[in-house]
């Protein structure tokens, strides 16, 4: 018997990474191949007409799997009966505004969107925000939508975590897939913590630490570390416009991984709410190493932390409780 369709809803729709992003769903990227999906997607009212061209576009691409598309700048229209929410839909930093303005504007279009979230969305909806400044979106979103289980709230952290894989691959010139278990601490931005202690390269002879094969601590220590926290900002400047395709890959993997389980023995980078794991602040939206099985996540539990570590989980983690206090300036 054929599934009953999941509704994805995707904020920023018309937008960069929307337009990379919705082609993937409707694909069945996710979900597979036997799952139907039924597209939401919301803009505000002047990217409306791109919007309709982004529907047309999904209509003229005859997706097999794709059961219907919504195409709305009404927010409570866009939430309703959603399974799973990507947003992705915020305020860019412009010419002249200060870190202030722009998230003064985002936490108030994600205390917004939170009610009409929690009031229309389905039960149980899976909310992963990908929009800038991505932890602090989804810790505002948490704290205005009480009733949606925080552990129902994520941010993605996996985009980084899949460019210390492919760094890795590339400087051992192995397969990205046989590289796993890198960790992303902390918040999406340059202070993130990209940490190889536990990784692992799957070689004829057996799984190897990266440690041994790349045996280079200077380089992992150093280059390796800024080359992932500044990845974002070397794509602005080569592209003139942020990450997209694999912002949008990277989304698709987040809630594959989330919904349908990690591999045993592998784990991805998620941002979640804090319990205080690791002796991060309880209360932060955190980018913690995770397992997932049967729809939820798990923090992986009793990895050690070097001092070289330490003061990184513990810088990362202090932006994030900075970060915290602006965005609850802006909404006072
Ligand atoms: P974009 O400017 O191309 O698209 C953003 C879209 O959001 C626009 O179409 C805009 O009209 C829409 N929008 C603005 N306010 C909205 C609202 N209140 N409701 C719904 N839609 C709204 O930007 P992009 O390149 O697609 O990037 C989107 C966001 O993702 C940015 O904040 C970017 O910094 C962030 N990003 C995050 C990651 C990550 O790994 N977490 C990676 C890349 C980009
Ligand atoms: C990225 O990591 O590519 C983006 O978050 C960069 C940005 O500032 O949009």
């Amino acid at each position: 018997m054929a599934k009953e369709p999941v509704r994805f809803l995707v904020t920023g729709a018309a937008g960069q990474i929307g337009y990379a992003l919705v082609p993937m769903i409707a694909r069945g990227v996710i979900l597979g191949p036997d799952q139907p999906v039924i597209l939401h997607m919301l803009d505000i009212p002047p990217a409306a007409e791109a919007l309709n061209g982004v529907k047309m576009e999904l209509v003229d691409a005859a997706f097999p799997l794709l059961k219907g598309v919504v195409a709305t700048t009404d927010v409570i229209e866009a939430c309703t009966g959603v399974n799973i929410a990507i947003l992705v839909g915020g305020f860019p930093r412009k010419e002249g505004m200060e870190r202030k303005d722009v998230m003064s504007k985002n936490v108030s279009i994600y205390k917004s969107q939170a009610s009409a979230l929690e009031k229309h969305a389905a039960a149980n909806c899976k909310v992963l925000v990908v929009a800038n400044p991505a932890n602090t979106n989804a810790l505002i979103l948490k704290e205005f939508a009480p009733s949606i289980p925080e552990k129902n709230i994520t941010c993605l952290t996996r985009l980084d975590h899949n460019r210390a894989l492919g760094q890795i691959s590339e400087r051992l010139n192995v397969q990205v897939s046989d590289v796993k278990n890198v960790i992303i601490w902390g918040n999406h931005s340059s202070t993130q913590y990209p940490d190889v202690n536990h990784a692992t390269v799957k070689t004829p002879s057996g799984e190897k630490p990266v440690r041994e094969l790349v045996s280079d601590d200077a380089w992992l220590n150093g280059e390796f570390i800024t080359t992932v926290q500044q990845r974002g900002a070397a794509i602005i400047k080569a592209r003139k416009f942020s990450s997209a395709l694999s912002a949008a890959s990277s989304a698709c993997d987040h809630i594959r991984d989330w919904v349908l389980g990690t591999t045993e023995g592998t784990w991805v980078s998620m941002g979640v709410y804090s319990d205080g794991s690791y002796n991060v602040p309880a209360g932060l939206i955190y980018s913690f190493p995770v397992t997932c099985r049967n729809g939820e996540w798990k923090i992986v539990q009793g990895l050690s932390i070097d001092e070289f570590s330490r003061k990184k989980l513990d810088l990362t983690a202090e932006e994030l409780s900075e970060e915290k206090s602006l965005a609850y300036s802006c909404l006072s």
